[in-house]
């Protein structure tokens, strides 16, 4: 399993059920990343889709004990025992890898799978923007390392820089 979150400096990642900001390469870099694949979110991240429903073409895993019609066409696990048997079952049935099944947020499923991940992307806003969800500081939790980093890049429209961070786990046994 693996995550991609877009963060600020201080790991936040959305206000008031809202992204922090919208960087439409960003956006463009997650289509691309997630399109084939599996992801998985929080009922209240689907909220923040188009027209609130699930993503096109991923198979798309959604964390809620309330199902919602909206909700139809996707998997529904009410649990995290749930959850791994649904990803069983899809590794069983499809060719998916580990990394195939992503989390894609918000801010309880991060919390709640990060144990369960190898690998984060993370894409990095240079300034603090309004935040009350964030992502758990991967700078400070010495399971985790930075393995890479691109340039940073302009967004214009908001005014702001970005860059991409690659995080992975550490590997203890070696
Ligand atoms: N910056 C980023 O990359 C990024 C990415 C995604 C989201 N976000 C932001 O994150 C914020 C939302 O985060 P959030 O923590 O409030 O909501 P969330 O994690 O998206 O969804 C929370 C919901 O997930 C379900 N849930 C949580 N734990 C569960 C469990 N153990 N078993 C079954 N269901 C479980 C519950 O749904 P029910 O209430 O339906 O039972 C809960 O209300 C928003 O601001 C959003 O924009 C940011």
């Amino acid at each position: 399993m693996i995550a991609i979150v877009n963060t600020d400096p201080k790991w936040g990642i959305g206000k008031a059920g809202a992204l922090q900001v919208h960087i439409s390469q960003d956006l463009q870099r997650f289509k691309k990343m997630t399109v084939g694949k599996v992801i998985i979110y929080g009922s209240k991240t689907m909220q923040t889709y188009p027209q609130g429903k699930p993503l096109p073409n991923r198979i798309n895993i959604i964390l809620t004990r309330n199902p919602q019609p909206e909700m139809a066409g996707s998997y529904l696990a009410d649990s995290i025992d749930n959850l791994l048997e649904i990803i069983e079952d899809l590794k069983n049935t499809y060719d998916y890898q580990d990394n195939d099944f992503i989390v894609v947020g918000g801010a309880s499923i991060y919390k709640l799978l990060l144990p369960f991940c190898t690998e984060c992307h993370v894409t990095r806003i240079d300034q603090e923007l309004p935040a009350d969800s964030f992502f758990p500081n991967l700078d400070s939790d010495d399971e985790w390392q930075l393995v890479t980093q691109s340039d940073w890049q302009k967004d214009t429209k908001n005014n702001l820089q970005f860059c991409y961070l690659h995080y992975q786990r550490i590997n203890k046994t070696n």
